[in-house]
């Protein structure tokens, strides 16, 4: 089966009673046959004697709109293969490999029908490989590291046939230069999470490794029963991974009746206060979830245009150890300095949205007891948006933080926070499966190393680096709550008494200001404290600049050294650029070309925008905050240059960047 534009052709077969998969690009190898299957507790592996008994063929055109989100469109145009395989001796068991094949990649998933050899199933392995016709060079953390429970590391790369145990997304660079795959999954709901191990050295081959319940066993399921996609995505450039939208179409359509409850925003908080140490979670002199505090803090999103505020440190149960009493978290019961009710009302009035904060510190079932409650009061008070946390080394019931009990629990949080029209930005979460298409409530995650690590990491915070790796890896996923916009980068105001660069952030300000841009998420955090924001006109840069888009661009890019993106505003003819580097220096010539695609204009097929009509020749003014001079991140990280210019799409902009610089442009049009 290929691929509509015919250059992606995928191939399913057995040989010697196995089942494979093989696929290739413009009549190249890719994928060299790789095998199929599950092993099973108590039963034998469905591997073997395997024959082809039936196959059908489909195919899907449809272009659908998202709520929110870095495309307003999205294209889903593929072509379907499904193969049904038997064992050919007892017992005799059945399943189908579904199969899409789309222009940017493939998704394929394990149908096992309901039958009385195969009714309740307990996974222990899935045999899924892949069989690389080439060593490419990956970009992955590790899946089998101290703290395994989170994706919070720095990135590394080398050969595919050096790994050992990594997460997905995983990129992979082509030893050629120009192929560059993604291997994700897409919908998993119920079921262990994937990653992927290394077969042997110098072998080009990774298996699916699934994490673990508590018992070591991976799945329990009964049939008929449908296993998340396994994915991969495929791009002749680096720069046309992103928008990556083939997970989001391997996830069934919205489910909510209604979504205009959910609205993308801007938001600040209590929140860097207590990881710089000013404040505490726990209740004492320097509580940060005080009424006071927090009406403060809305007093500043209303004179500042945030949509919203975020209260950590709100409930009982953070005194003492929060991992070891995490049974003690309340969801409903403030702290007596802390007045929900009363800070609801006040956020209500000054039209500021109240994040509620939710630490679970992975204690599932105390949560899960307290949801339904806690949700119908957040909802009563008018309150639609959570932030939960799983800060935790696996659950209390011993489960994997990545097993099929946890896919299920963040399934279910997602579900009952729709119920009550409540927004779920999770962090320490599953990896992003593209569930914000059934469940456009599920609106970002944390699952990187975020801005917090520049706080307390203890090894020297964030490189430079890390977000031109982030964006052509974890960010390929989905959202990400990574809250930018640190503007005290030596950290100053921690009072910490500590060495002159550590801990602090890894960048320039003017660089802080583009992370808005390049890091796509529908909520994105003012993250710094209100007063590291006065005198600093660069300010306005994150007052004006957009949270919900049309269209993505991205302009250039390598991994690991820099990304340049625009993006234009959802509904309006504004755009925004950032631009990011690493540690190196770097400038461009830039293109405004882009500033002509509009609705009605030619677009690449998986984004089409609805926003404005297209003046050729068209006069906007661009605000541009660039790194101010001699800037660099090490010793001179605050200077920055606001200048405004005209610029029209015949127009060139010349992007100088500095060490960890960044630079940040919005582009209006003119009056
Ligand atoms: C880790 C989260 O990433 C961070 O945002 C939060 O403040 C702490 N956990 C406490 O819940
Ligand atoms: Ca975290």
């Amino acid at each position: 089966m290929s691929s509509p534009d015919g250059r992606n052709t995928v191939i399913l077969q057995t040989h010697d009673g196995r089942l494979y998969y093989s696929m290739t690009r413009d009549k190249r190898p890719l994928l060299m046959p790789s095998m199929l299957g599950f092993a099973f507790k108590d039963a034998p592996p469905l591997r073997d004697s395997l024959a082809i008994t039936d196959s059908a063929r489909a195919t899907h055109d449809e272009t659908w709109t998202q709520p929110w989100g870095e495309v307003a469109r999205v294209r889903d145009h593929h072509n379907e293969l499904a193969v049904t395989v038997q064992e050919q001796a007892a017992p005799n068991r059945t399943f189908t490999v579904r199969v899409r094949v789309f222009n940017d990649g493939l998704g394929f998933r394990y149908e096992l029908p309901k039958q009385s050899a195969l009714d309740s199933l307990v996974i222990t392995d899935e045999l899924t490989e892949f069989t690389f016709a080439d060593n490419p060079k990956a970009w992955w953390i590790a899946s089998n590291r101290p703290r395994l429970d989170r994706s919070e590391q720095l990135f590394s790369s080398s050969p595919l046939s050096t790994l050992d145990s990594v997460q997905t997304p995983l990129t992979l660079e082509g030893t050629d230069g120009h192929t560059f795959l993604v291997i994700h999954e897409a919908d998993l709901e119920n079921y262990a999470r994937m990653f992927l191990a290394g077969a042997r050295m110098e072998s080009h081959t990774l298996r699916a490794a699934l994490a673990p319940l508590a018992d070591g066993v991976k799945v329990r399921a009964t049939t008929p029963f449908n296993t998340p996609w396994r994915t991969i995505q495929i791009a002749d450039k680096v720069t046309d991974l992103a928008p990556s939208v083939l997970g989001l179409n391997l996830n069934p359509p919205n489910v909510l009746s209604s979504t205009d409850w959910i609205k993308p925003m801007k938001y600040v908080g209590i929140w860097w206060g207590m990881h710089l140490g000013v404040n505490t979670w726990a209740s004492g002199p320097k509580h940060g979830a005080t009424t006071v505090n927090a009406k403060k803090m809305i007093d500043f999103a209303a004179a500042n245009g945030f949509g919203g505020v975020l209260v950590e440190g709100w409930n009982t149960g953070w005194d003492g150890d929060w991992i070891k009493n995490r049974e003690a978290f309340s969801f409903t019961q403030s702290y007596p300095d802390y007045d929900l009710a009363e800070v609801a009302r006040y956020a209500k009035s000054k039209g500021v949205r109240l994040i509620v904060h939710n630490e679970t510190s992975g204690g599932i079932q105390n949560y899960e007891r307290q949801m339904d409650s806690a949700f119908t009061l957040y909802q009563s008070l008018g309150l639609d948006a959570i932030k939960t946390g799983y800060v935790t080394d696996g659950t209390s019931e011993g489960h994997s933080h990545y097993s099929q009990f946890m896919a299920r629990h963040y399934r279910h949080v997602v579900e009952e926070a729709a119920k009550h029209h409540i927004g779920v930005d999770a962090h320490e979460p599953m990896h992003d499966t593209g569930e914000r298409r059934t469940y456009p409530n599920f609106m970002s995650r944390e699952g990187a190393r975020g801005q917090e690590y520049n706080a307390w990491s203890g090894d020297g915070g964030n490189p430079p680096e890390h977000e031109t790796i982030l964006f052509f890896t974890r960010l390929l996923d989905g959202p990400m709550d990574f809250t930018p916009g640190i503007f005290d980068i030596l950290e100053r105001s921690s009072g910490h008494a500590h060495q002159p660069f550590e801990p602090r952030v890894r960048t320039t300000i003017a660089k802080q200001l583009a992370l808005y841009v390049v890091i796509y998420s529908p909520l994105q955090m003012a993250a710094d404290l209100p007063e590291n924001y006065a005198n600093h006109p660069e300010f306005q840069f994150i007052k004006d600049v957009a949270v919900d888009w049309d269209t993505t661009r991205v302009i250039d890019g390598k991994i690991g050294d820099y990304v340049i993106v625009a993006r234009r505003q959802r509904g309006s003819q504004n755009w925004f650029l950032g631009a990011i580097t690493d540690e190196q220096p770097r400038t461009f010539d830039i293109s405004l070309s882009f500033l002509e695609s509009s609705a009605g204009s030619p677009s690449p097929d998986r984004e089409r925008g609805t926003g404005g009509e297209v003046h050729p020749g068209k006069l906007y003014v661009a605000d541009i905050y660039a790194d101010g001079p001699k800037a660099n991140w090490l010793d001179n990280p605050f200077p920055v240059t606001i200048t405004h210019r005209s610029v029209t799409s015949a127009s060139r902009l010349h992007v100088v960047l500095a060490p960890g610089g960044g630079q940040a442009i919005r582009i209006r049009p003119a009056k």
